[in-house]
């Protein structure tokens, strides 16, 4: 690689792809990203390339303290079909993360997510709200990206390709605010039913916009550089010319 024209460019991509991360901790409500970097992480996302360049989203950008702290009074439905395929998918130690690669800690779940008992009594459902302001955590902003279906990729059935396109929004939102030192988690739970209807009248939003996502931004209080991130060797999930055919060499 010595020498090599994209060296230095591509040690800038890698770094800053293996860099971004969840940062699931308090941000200080006190310090909120400036317009200006809140400006280059729009124009980030403005650049993600969409099926068909059909650019089916929009972005709301939060800020509103007392929106906010609305948003942090709302609760998610949790299902039982949830608890059980998160079960399925938790470890229960470092250990055993490092040995699958795939998957996340069960400690980042409350007690009653982590055992199989409760969850097949039927109690941890009935139990389960997910109070969005634990999750918020004081986040100084909030940014809701919305899907578009009116924009759908040509002949994508079930607009497979436009829900893709709308991961590649996330990743050039993430990436941006990596590279701002701005810390960011991805939250699922706006584009749940009951959630997503509360927001859509908090903030006018159309009828036939959905939420896809949504980014809490700000500034971690803590350092998140310790959490254990694993993943797949890349051998793992590469064949070359036949499926199952390992090794490129
Ligand atoms: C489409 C999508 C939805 C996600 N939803 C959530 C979420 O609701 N809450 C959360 O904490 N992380 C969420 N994540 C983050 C993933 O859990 C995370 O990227 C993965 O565990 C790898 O960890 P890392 O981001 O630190 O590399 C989501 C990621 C993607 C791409």
């Amino acid at each position: 690689m010595a020498g090599h024209p994209g060296t230095q460019a591509t040690a800038t991509i890698l770094e800053a792809l293996r860099k971004r991360h969840s940062a699931r901790v308090a941000y200080d409500a006190e310090r909120r990203p400036s317009a200006q970097d809140i400006g280059l992480i729009l124009e980030a996302a403005r650049w993600a390339p969409t099926a068909h360049n059909m650019q089916n989203f929009e972005i709301v950008v939060i800020d509103d303290q007392s929106l906010l702290e609305t948003f942090g009074s709302m609760e998610s439905e949790v299902s039982e079909a949830f608890l059980r395929e998160n079960y399925e998918q938790m470890s229960f130690s470092e250990e055993e993360l490092l040995r699958k690669k795939v998957g996340v800690l069960a400690s980042m779940f409350p007690p009653t997510w982590r055992s199989l008992a409760e969850i097949t009594s039927g109690q941890t459902a009935a139990d389960a709200h997910r109070s969005l302001g634990d999750t918020l955590q004081q986040a100084p902003v909030v940014l809701l990206v919305v899907y578009d279906g009116r924009l759908r990729a040509p002949a994508s059935e079930g607009d497979v390709l436009g829900k893709i396109s709308l991961g590649c929004v996330l990743e050039n939102i993430w990436l941006m605010a990596e590279a701002l030192g701005i810390s960011c988690q991805v939250i699922s739970a706006f584009s749940s039913e009951q959630v997503e209807r509360h927001v859509k009248s908090l903030i006018d939003l159309p009828e036939h916009l959905r939420i896809a996502f949504a980014c809490r931004l700000g500034y971690a209080l803590t350092v998140t550089a310790s959490q254990l991130r694993v993943r797949r060797e890349v051998e793992d999930f590469t064949h070359h010319n036949r499926f199952g055919q390992k090794g490129l060499g």
